[in-house]
């Protein structure tokens, strides 16, 4: 099996590439990642010299080379997982968000098209489902209620895949999931940035009353959930794909100056996002019915390990927090 994996040098996809290399070893991996301030290549040093993986700086939105990567790999399916992937960035500057999450897909899901791809599968988020109230979770049939340019933009990209199942019988499979943590995650996401800061004894910029709900998710798990889908989904399906580990923000905060040793004085209340979903939590009942998945990992467990790689793996953040996320970093702050 040839796969093509878009974003295989981002959080998500540096790890699944690892995943796929070692759960699948006979599988060809082709990796398409723009490298933009979020893809790392040295993330994947561990790889170099691997025939079973060829990594191909590119836009997936340039049709002429995906169509190119799709012939000269015999590529047999696609796991989209290219994009633009920060909130907080898209409330920034959300142009980005489109041209790449919006029409990259469409270029992306047409080039495979035309290049006969057996599969598509399609990394989507539950921030398509929009926020819930204090009780509930999302299922495959909640509304579509997206409310950052972020999630609208994934929302467009999710709905357009969607569209090529039922308008040209392509086989697509979306999965949603929620808040990915583990290693490699860029330290603009709240986990990697919290225990950043507090390596660094700055302070903890939690946004608002720090009640809001995330439902977290290991990235191991995701990617397990992910090759299952590619593996068993049903066409045209959607699945739902969660930790079944809802925290406040604050509480996991103050976990990470727990396992770090760090005092609860560098937490800081900061201005809120705005538009601040409040609270998400996945229903991943279809997922463990249908194709036999489970999250393996708990939450504890997981972040524990999770804050150990962050301080062991220092050089990887330290080359990481340089220059473009700087710089990103000051306007974020000048703007609250
Ligand atoms: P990330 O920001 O860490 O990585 C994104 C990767 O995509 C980077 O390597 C980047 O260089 C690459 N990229 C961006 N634009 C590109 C383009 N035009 N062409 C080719 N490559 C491009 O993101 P992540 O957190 O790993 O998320 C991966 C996917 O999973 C995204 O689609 C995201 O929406 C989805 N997702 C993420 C989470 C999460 O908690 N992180 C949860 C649900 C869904
Ligand atoms: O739910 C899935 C989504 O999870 C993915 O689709 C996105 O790609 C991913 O970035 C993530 O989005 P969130 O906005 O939930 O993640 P983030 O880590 O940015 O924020 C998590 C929560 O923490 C959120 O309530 C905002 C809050 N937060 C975040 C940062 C960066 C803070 O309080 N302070 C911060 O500095």
């Amino acid at each position: 099996m040839n796969v093509l994996v878009t974003g295989g040098c981002g959080f998500i996809g540096s790890n699944l590439v690892k995943y796929l290399r070692r759960e699948r070893p006979d599988w060809k991996i082709v990796n398409l990642d723009k490298l933009t301030y979020a893809g790392n290549l040295e993330t994947l040093a561990d790889l170099e010299g691997d025939p079973q993986h060829v990594f191909v700086r590119g836009d997936i939105g340039n049709r002429e080379l995906v169509e190119h990567l799709l012939v000269q790999h015999s590529i047999d399916a696609v796991m989209h997982l290219a994009a633009e992937s920060h909130v907080d960035r898209s409330i920034l500057g959300p142009e980005i968000f489109v041209t790449t999450n919006v029409l990259g897909t469409q270029q992306l899901l047409e080039a495979s098209r035309a290049r006969g791809v057996k599969r598509f599968l399609m990394v989507s988020t539950d921030e398509v489902y929009g926020s819930l109230g204090p009780t509930g979770a999302f299922t495959e049939v909640s509304p579509l209620q997206p409310s950052s340019p972020y999630s609208a933009s994934k929302t467009s990209s999710d709905l357009i895949a969607l569209a090529y199942h039922h308008t040209f019988k392509m086989d697509v499979v979306v999965t949603r999931c929620s808040n990915n943590y583990g290693r490699y995650q860029f330290p603009e996401k709240l986990i990697p940035l919290m225990v950043v800061n507090a390596l660094h004894d700055k302070p903890l910029p939690v946004y608002g009353d720090g009640a809001n709900v995330r439902d977290w998710l290991h990235v191991e798990d995701h990617c397990q959930g992910l090759l299952v889908a590619l593996e068993k989904g049903r066409a045209g399906e959607v699945y739902n794909i969660g930790g079944g580990s809802e925290r406040r923000n604050i509480e996991i905060v103050k976990g990470i100056l727990g396992l770090l040793n760090k005092p609860e004085s560098l937490i800081q209340y900061v201005a809120d996002r705005p538009g601040h979903d409040r609270r998400y939590a996945i229903d991943p009942a279809k997922i463990r019915a249908e194709l036999g998945w489970k999250a393996k990992h708990t939450f504890e467990e997981g972040l524990a390990d999770t804050v150990k790689w962050y301080v062991e793996n220092r050089a990887w953040w330290e080359r990481v927090t340089s220059g473009a996320y700087r710089q990103y970093f000051d306007t974020q702050y000048k703007t609250r």
